[in-house]
């Protein structure tokens, strides 16, 4: 596998959060699709690219609620450095370097290599929700829960 960093973006870096968004599929995924959202996001948000070599391929992104949970709300790889395991490690090492007793995100059920990463990482299907994302498609909430040392 292709060797890969994890670099924290800043607001700068949004026109490259939108190409890299761009990129994905509109029926598995709701890409961020304007600046203000996506400015919000960097903002709000832990977004992580994923660099490979000198080229930001990917990123990774996740919000540390009030209550401590972490819930991840980014995973995206361009096309060209898809199917080679990088995303799931790219998502492996940003969970590794949280610490949080719960974690959650949602997933497209369809979307199968996503799913592949999360419930090889732990995460358990909780519900399914019909309009999550109010695009008419379907999503699966799954947790994570780390015990206490
Ligand atoms: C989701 C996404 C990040 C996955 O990237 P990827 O490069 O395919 O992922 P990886 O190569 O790291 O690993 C995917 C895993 O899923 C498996 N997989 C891929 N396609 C699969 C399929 N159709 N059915 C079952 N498993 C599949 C792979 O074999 C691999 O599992 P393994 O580790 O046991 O070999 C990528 O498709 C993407 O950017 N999609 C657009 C954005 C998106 O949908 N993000 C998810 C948000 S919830």
């Amino acid at each position: 596998m292709l060797n890969f960093t994890l670099q924290k973006a800043t607001i700068a870096d949004w026109e490259t959060i939108e190409k890299i968004e761009k990129t994905s599929d509109r029926k598995l995924y709701a890409p961020r699709v304007d600046k203000a959202e996506i400015l919000h996001d960097i903002t709000k948000n832990s977004v992580f690219f994923i660099v490979i070599e000198t080229k930001k391929a990917g990123f990774v992104s996740y919000l540390i609620e009030p209550d401590g949970n972490i819930e991840f709300n980014g995973l995206v790889i361009l096309p060209e450095f898809q199917g080679q395991g990088i995303a799931k490690a790219a998502f492996n090492k940003a969970l590794e370097t949280t610490n949080a007793k719960h974690y959650s995100l949602f997933v497209h059920p369809e979307n199968k290599a996503a799913l592949k990463i999360y419930t090889d990482a732990g995460f358990i299907i909780k519900s399914r929700l019909e309009n999550r994302f109010g695009d008419g498609e379907p999503r699966l909430f799954m947790t994570l829960a780390h015990s206490s040392p």
